[in-house]
C-alpha cells in the first residue's frame, strides 16, 4: 500500500475510530495508556503504529488479533498491548507506553483490520515526553 492510500484512510477513519485521552506530557518513568474504541464490530484486528518527530514513516509497534497481542522485539520493553476485541461488539482496545525518554514522544495511531492486514488508520494523540 503506498503512502498515499494511507493517507486516504487516515481521512475515513477519522470519522469512526476513536481514541482516548487526546494527548499527554509525560515524564521518564510514567506509564501512559491510550484508548482506541470503535464501532465495526467485524474488525478483529487492532495495531499500533508510532510516528517520531520529524519522520514521515510510520512504525509498527504491534497488534491485537482478537485477544492476542504481539509487540515488535524491539518494542516489548516498553510496550503493552491490551484488549479484547472477540464477539459482536464495539470494539476496544488499548495501548500502555513505559514512558522511559524523549523517544517515547511521538504521535501514535491506531488502525483498525478486519483480519490480518493492514486496512485503515487513524491519527491518535500526540505524546510528548517532558525532558528533565
Ligand atoms: C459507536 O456507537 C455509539 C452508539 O451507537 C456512539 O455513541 C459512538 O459514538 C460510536 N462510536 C464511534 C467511534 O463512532
Ligand atoms: C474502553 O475500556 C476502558 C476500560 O477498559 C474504558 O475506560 C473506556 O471508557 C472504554 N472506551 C469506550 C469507548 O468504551
Amino acid at each position: 500500500m503506498s503512502a498515499k492510500d494511507k493517507m486516504i484512510f487516515l481521512l475515513i477513519l477519522c470519522l469512526t475510530v476513536h481514541q482516548s485521552p487526546s494527548d499527554f506530557l509525560t515524564k521518564p518513568g510514567e506509564e501512559v495508556q491510550i484508548f482506541c474504541s470503535h464501532n465495526k464490530t467485524d474488525y478483529f484486528q487492532m495495531l499500533w503504529y508510532q510516528r517520531s518527530p520529524g519522520e514521515t514513516a510510520m512504525k509498527l509497534i504491534g497488534y491485537l488479533y482478537v485477544s492476542d497481542p504481539t509487540v515488535e522485539e524491539q518494542h516489548k520493553d516498553n510496550f503493552n498491548i491490551i484488549g479484547d476485541l472477540s464477539g459482536s461488539s464495539k470494539k476496544n482496545g488499548s495501548l500502555k507506553i513505559q514512558v522511559v525518554g524523549p523517544e517515547q514522544g511521538a504521535v501514535y495511531y491506531c488502525a483498525a483490520s478486519k483480519a490480518q492486514e493492514f486496512r485503515e488508520a487513524e491519527i491518535s494523540k500526540e505524546i510528548t515526553s517532558d525532558l528533565l
